[in-house]
């Protein structure tokens, strides 16, 4: 029987070419990570603390310390710490969260947990991040918030979104779930609006070994609210008391020792990604493809590497790539807007045309610390081929 089986699979393998590279290698990051982690797992193991231990406090000062403000509250996921930030900021049913179509589906997902009401804006096609032109277009009497996407790496606008959010009094929660490390005229993402929020998904620049996030803040009281939903929302001097409506949803201590540990290397892992860059720029210079932009002002630490491919080649690249060996993936191929779920919020007040053409045409190479010059090569070599340069 187990015969029958592999050689099925070996069958299917056939059909595909042999894979010249990863799309993505962790164990290139966390390997020489492995003999500091495994004393930090053995520290959290033996005390016994696994929630809300010390363990979990020491990462949120160091992460806090690292962006640049004075709270950051663990939580179980970038999405949870979008909720929170959300909630903690006042924003409740009803309320309208002008934020990009072009991004993860879980940025509108947040609002829309909590009752309000996603208001979708359009991008900028350089930076494909949320265009300040369209926010204001977008802004109704219900309008309670911004809520910006630092996408693959690279912070938005900041300074004409808060000017913007100060000139209506709206609330801004940023979404850096992309975006640990970049930064906005030297200011890092999370550090400007009412609270930033971030994901450690593993294959993020800061990634867990699991799923984790955080909410940074400047704001005292909003803080201790997050500390309360993630909570089940138990009082903070007298937690047998419940005074809100809070979630089970907490960073584990072990994945706080690990973050704490990585947290020591991001900036060295995000240079190693800006290096890698140039040297895409460099290889992919002289063909057809739009290369990912860095915008004045902002230090780009891509999170994933995203280029344009005009004339409508994206899928016939994607398909070449494959068939060359090369593995690819879209980010995002259907924007928020058009997914089945959305259907209800999708508005007629602003036109989503960047988005949509964007869509079309953005394509995501391999891309990850560890990633050697000759793969990069290869992958340009690949590309070259296919424009027939
Ligand atoms: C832009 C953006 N927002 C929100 C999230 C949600 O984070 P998580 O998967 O940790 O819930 C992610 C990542 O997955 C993301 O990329």
């Amino acid at each position: 029987m187990p015969n029958t089986v592999n050689s099925k699979i070996n069958r299917q393998q056939n059909n595909f070419p042999m894979q010249k590279l990863p799309y993505f290698d962790i164990k290139r990051q966390h390997d020489p990570l492995l003999g500091g982690t495994l004393a930090a797992f053995e520290k959290v193991f033996t005390s016994g603390a696994y929630i809300l231990g010390p363990a979990l406090k020491d990462f949120e000062c160091k992460f806090a310390g690292y962006i640049g403000v004075p709270f950051a509250a663990g939580v179980a996921s970038g999405t949870d710490a979008l909720i929170f930030a959300l909630k903690a900021a006042g924003i409740k049913r009803g309320d309208e969260v002008i934020m990009p179509s072009f991004t993860f589906t879980a940025t509108a997902l947040a609002a829309i947990h909590l009752g309000a009401v996603p208001v979708f804006a359009d991008v900028d096609e350089k930076s494909f991040t949320l265009d300040p032109r369209s926010v204001s277009k977008a802004c109704s009497k219900k309008t309670k918030a911004i809520l910006p996407v630092h996408l693959f790496g690279q912070c938005a606008d900041m300074d004409a979104l808060m000017e913007i959010a100060k000139a209506k009094k709206l609330k801004v929660i940023e979404d850096a779930c992309q975006a640990h490390g970049a930064t906005w005229n030297g200011k890092k993402a999370g550090a400007f609006g009412d609270a930033g929020a971030f994901s450690f998904y593993p294959t993020k620049n800061l990634g867990g070994i699991g799923d984790g996030g955080i909410v940074t803040t400047s704001n005292e009281g909003l803080f201790q609210k997050v500390l309360q939903y993630r909570n089940l929302g138990k009082g903070l001097q007298n937690p047998l008391m419940h005074d809100e409506i809070g979630w089970t949803s907490r960073l584990d201590s072990i994945q706080a020792a690990f973050l704490s540990i990585k947290l020591d290397r991001l900036d060295a892992f995000n240079d190693e990604r800006r290096k890698l860059a140039v040297l895409f720029e460099e290889k992919l210079d002289k063909t057809p493809l739009v290369l990912p932009a860095q915008i004045n002002g902002a230090l780009h630490v891509y999170h994933i590497y995203v280029v344009r491919v005009p004339d409508g080649k994206r899928d016939a690249l994607k398909s070449h790539l494959a068939q060359d060996g090369i593995p690819s993936m879209i980010h995002y191929e259907i924007p928020v807007h058009r997914q089945p779920v959305m259907r209800q919020y999708a508005t007629k007040r602003v036109r989503l045309t960047v988005t949509e053409r964007i869509c079309r045409e953005v394509l995501t190479l391999p891309f990850f610390p560890g990633m050697t010059g000759q793969e990069v090569a290869t992958v340009a070599e690949s590309v070259k081929n296919f424009f027939g340069k």
